[in-house]
């Protein structure tokens, strides 16, 4: 019989790890994941999970044992408010992480290894206007990322270009633009913006006020996590090395994803401006021509449909959560 391919997903408990230990358990592969928890809404598909700290050498090593290939998603990450204040923690945690996974898969052999970038490196001045046209790979330089994850981001994009042409340690880079989806953080302070609006839409009384950050005309582009499951597939399958966009080249202002997602709740909220909140780049969006070439991928779900889906799933995690008394 032949022997089923073994791969890692290190930071299987969060959200893009946790769908894609699913993806890749259903497509016949042995899967480890690795992290510092097992995920928080869904029950595990791993064939083998690990609780284990990626910031420590030694465990990274224990992490990559007898794997085939790497998917590295493991980061100390979280949304907007977050990535702005917390600085030195992120960059330290994460540089930590992806210096000991790429030299324990170096050491251990591991044929393919996929890194989780983002379009946090792309640099500000690309970034001024609200209906940016979509940002080019080539867009990343010179460089001047918006905050400090993006900077490690960057960095650790050209550790893997230095570590293939040092050691031929096959990588691939992925600059994901803000996926969604069901069975990600909605709370708490990580969450980002589409499951943010969906909670405060789920939790206001019809009739009632919601928050928006900044003055609501910064805008983001957003890509539904089954397509980007598909396009890390692709990726991780092609012989593509250099860093790829993955993400949606439709830009919408928060006002209008919060526009959707209220039309979705069928409620009739005011939306009120928090100009104090930090809002980041004003537009950011992918530009897909090279990867569309690259990988023949493009995502096919639409934000509409995308945010039906996150929008019903918060909403029922949150009726779990409130005791039936308390809903009136
Ligand atoms: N979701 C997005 O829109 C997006 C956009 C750009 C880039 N990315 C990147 O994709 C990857 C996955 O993102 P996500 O949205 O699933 O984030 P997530 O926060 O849900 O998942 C990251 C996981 O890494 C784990 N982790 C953190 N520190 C660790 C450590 N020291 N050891 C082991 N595990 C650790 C966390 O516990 C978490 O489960 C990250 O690298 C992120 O930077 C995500």
């Amino acid at each position: 019989m032949k022997r089923k391919r073994k791969l890692l997903v290190a930071g299987a408990g969060g959200f893009i790890g946790g769908h894609l230990v699913r993806y890749l358990v259903k497509r016949g592969y042995w899967v480890r994941g690795v992290d510092l928890k097992y995920p928080e809404f869904m029950k595990t598909r791993a064939d083998d999970f690990r609780i284990l700290d990626l910031r420590i050498a030694k465990n990274c090593l224990k992490a990559t044992e007898g794997i085939d290939e790497v998917f590295q998603l493991a980061a100390n990450m979280g949304g907007i408010k977050y990535i702005t204040d917390v600085r030195t923690e992120v960059m330290r945690d994460n540089v930590l992480i992806n210096v000991n996974m790429l030299e324990a898969a170096k050491k251990n052999r591991v044929s393919r290894y996929f890194f989780s970038s983002s379009a946090c490196v792309y640099a500000t001045y690309k970034q001024k206007e609200a209906d940016n046209p979509g940002l080019k790979e080539g867009d990343a330089y010179p460089a001047d990322p918006d905050n400090e994850y993006g900077w490690e981001k960057l960095f650790t994009e050209r550790l893997c270009k230095n570590y293939y042409s040092d050691y031929h340690l096959n990588t691939r880079i992925a600059r994901f633009h803000n996926i969604y989806g069901p069975y990600g953080t909605y709370d708490g302070g990580r969450e980002k913006s589409p499951a943010a609006l969906c909670r405060k839409v789920a939790m206001a009384k019809n009739g009632g006020k919601i928050e928006i950050w900044g003055d609501g005309k910064q805008a983001r582009s957003y890509c539904y996590i089954d397509d980007c499951l598909i396009g890390l597939d692709r990726l991780m399958r092609s012989a593509y090395r250099d860093p790829l966009n993955i993400g949606s080249d439709r830009i919408v202002t928060i006002d209008k994803l919060a526009d959707i997602i209220i039309n979705i709740s069928g409620k009739k909220l005011t939306k009120v401006y928090n100009k104090s909140k930090p809002q980041g780049v004003r537009g950011r969006n992918s530009d897909n021509s090279l990867v569309r070439k690259a990988l023949k991928w493009e995502p096919k779900i639409d934000l509409e449909k995308g945010l039906k889906a996150t929008y019903y799933w918060i909403e029922s995690e949150l009726r779990k959560r409130t005791p039936r008394r308390a809903r009136g």
